[in-house]
């Protein structure tokens, strides 16, 4: 039984999610989030869809029991390979992944009709965001890249300077001469990558090129969803405690954390799925 009262679950391979979570966190400020970063498992990006999905499986099972009101994959990956298997499981509980709400907003922003999408090697192989914008407007014209390397210059905190303008220049050179006037950021690290690949794939195509990423669009959708099945947290409850579970050693988690959620996160804890 999903009450209103109870929080919203969320997991990402590891800290990106975080950039999903400050957004709901902004948009919903009255609802309380546990939110489980499987660091033991990170990186998702380059594994096979079956192993993705018995991760997220495992995940959602975790979270279901200990008593979720809806369920955010805050992980382009997970939503790509794992997003069908857990609505299946779990056919009562709300369950979003993050693909689908900025699919639908590029494809109501695009005026080119021309959408450029990067991510994980998993995501733009799995072809889902090609299959959620066609769903869109079947008459998009969509052009995909992976950008591996863009995973740990975040958690590096290699976010400006030679190297992260280089490799950008590298992965959006092939964007140049294509017409796309949108960038969807397919993949949660990467809003942190933001200014460098804003500046870089606007002097690939020449001119302002709108770029998306999956938070805004998500956050505004769970709203939504939340308001349509009278799921939101009750008005006169207390300020919402978040919970920060990892599967993996919590003190690492816990310095590229700030980075990814603009703030501290508090107590971290270490969970074993
Ligand atoms: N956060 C993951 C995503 O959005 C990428 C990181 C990983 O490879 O695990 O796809």
């Amino acid at each position: 039984m999903n009450l209103p009262s109870d929080p919203i679950g969320v997991f990402d391979s590891g800290v990106g999610g975080l950039t999903v979570t400050r957004a709901l966190v902004d948009r919903l400020p009255g609802e309380a989030i546990l939110y489980l970063g499987d660091t033991a498992r990170v990186p998702y990006g380059n594994k096979a869809p079956a192993t993705i999905e018995r991760y997220g499986l495992n995940i959602a099972r975790r979270l279901n029991d200990t008593g979720i009101k809806a369920l955010v994959i805050a992980c382009n990956t997970a939503s790509a390979f794992a997003l069908e298997a857990i609505v299946k499981a779990h056919p009562k509980l709300p369950v979003l992944g993050v693909i689908e709400p900025v699919a639908q907003q590029a494809a109501a922003s695009t005026r080119s009709g021309v959408v450029g999408v990067i991510g994980t090697r998993g995501t733009v192989a799995s072809g889902a965001y090609t299959r959620a914008l066609h769903e869109a407007n079947k008459d998009l014209q969509i052009i995909s890249h992976p950008c591996p390397l863009f995973v740990p210059l975040a958690e590096e905190g290699w976010l400006d300077g030679a190297v992260p303008t280089e490799v950008a220049r590298t992965y959006l050179a092939p964007f140049a001469g294509t017409g796309i006037d949108t960038l969807i950021l397919g993949c949660t690290h990467y809003p942190l990558l933001r200014p460098v690949i804003q500046r870089v794939i606007n002097e690939v195509v020449g001119r302002q090129v709108e770029v998306l990423d999956t938070a805004t669009a998500t956050a505004k959708v769970l709203d939504d969803l939340l308001r349509a099945q009278a799921l939101q947290a009750p008005r006169d409850s207390p300020a919402p405690a978040h919970k920060f579970w990892v599967t993996d050693a919590a003190d690492s988690f816990k310095g590229v954390s700030t980075r990814f959620f603009g703030s501290p996160l508090g107590h971290i804890e270490h969970v074993d799925l």
